[in-house]
């Protein structure tokens, strides 16, 4: 039978929206006190409205090249949803990218105000780390600390958080090529990287496995900036859910900016022809990640 992308990617993300929606409650995330209800709400706002959850699908697309039930991937889904959906709130904050619409909505600081959107998004990134803590995640405390390190490595300075930064710095420097393909993998790529990773140690994949699907990973990573700089150029804010037209503007040093589109478009095919080559060892077991990929390259929001 075909592999059916889109049941994939529905189920994904119903299961991630799921448990987004029963952490995300005053009840879920006490501490020594009561969350406050303002901050729930902004938390719920800036990750219950509607994103592809591509991330949730990628580890558990790697997980399923080991055989491991989609059920017992949710978590650790959940986990890197949640610092995507920080990311994401932040990068949309006035001092960063400073935009109004995501995913179809008002930004979270322009939904509520600039300290609850950093709030919000501090907490989720909090919380996405209590996440892979709980024991319901794995019984093996071992593979719980391996995940932390994996979202570590992808999340932070040498991550997406530093890569935000060169992006930032960017706006008002020059980047080669090469730099802005650094930067990007970075700030996009990481994440990616890290759901593949995660899902393969789920799997307890093997070293050399590891490595085929971090390959694929990073090839995949750097396909999926590109298309969402692309469509940026091509695509309407209608179909993004967010604004486009708007890199050049900011100054924003993109691989479109830096060789044209018709360029980067070709660049585009050679990184999925890349992520499909380094899933060859892997046969009929990787028809999920093949399909995401395929995905990346054609999506049109
Ligand atoms: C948008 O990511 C930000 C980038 C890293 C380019 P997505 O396109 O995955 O956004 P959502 O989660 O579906 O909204
Ligand atoms: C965002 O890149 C990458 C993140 C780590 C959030 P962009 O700034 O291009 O993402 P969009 O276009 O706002 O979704
Ligand atoms: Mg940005
Ligand atoms: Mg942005
Ligand atoms: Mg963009």
């Amino acid at each position: 039978m075909p592999y059916d992308f889109p049941a994939a990617l529905a189920s994904a993300a119903t299961d991630t929206e799921a448990a987004l929606d029963h952490l995300l409650t005053t009840g879920a995330l006490q501490g020594p006190g009561d969350p406050p209800e303002r901050l729930v709400a902004a938390m719920r706002h800036g990750s219950l409205n509607g994103g592809k959850r591509l991330r949730p699908l990628l580890l558990r697309q790697a997980a399923e090249v080991f055989g491991v039930p989609p059920a017992r991937t949710v978590q650790a889904g959940l986990a890197v949803e949640m610092i995507h959906c920080y990311s994401l709130v932040h990068d949309d904050l006035p001092a960063m990218d400073n935009d109004d619409l995501r995913r179809g909505q008002p930004t979270v600081h322009r939904a509520y105000d600039d300290a609850t959107a950093i709030l919000a998004g501090d907490t989720l990134l909090t919380h996405a780390f209590g996440v892979l803590a709980n024991d319901s995640l794995d019984a093996d405390p071992a593979v719980r600390l391996r995940l932390v390190a994996e979202l570590v490595a992808g999340a932070g300075a040498g991550g997406m958080a530093g890569g935000q930064m060169r992006d930032i710095e960017g706006e008002t420097g020059f980047l080669t090529e090469r730099a802005i393909a650094q930067m990007q993998a970075m700030k996009t790529g990481a994440l990616i990287r890290a759901s593949v990773r995660m899902g393969a140690i789920l799997g307890g994949a093997t070293d050399e496995e590891l490595a085929g699907l971090t390959h694929y990973a990073e090839a995949a990573g750097r396909a999926f900036q590109l298309a969402d700089d692309i469509l940026d150029v091509v695509a309407s804010p209608e179909v993004m859910g967010k604004a486009t037209g708007k890199d050049a503007g900011a100054g924003k040093q993109t691989i479109v900016a830096r060789i044209g589109l018709e360029a980067a478009q070709r660049q585009l095919g050679e990184m999925i022809h890349d992520a499909l080559s380094a899933l060859l060892p892997f046969g009929e077991r990787a028809e999920g990640l093949r399909a995401t990929a395929k995905f990346f390259a054609e999506r049109q929001s």
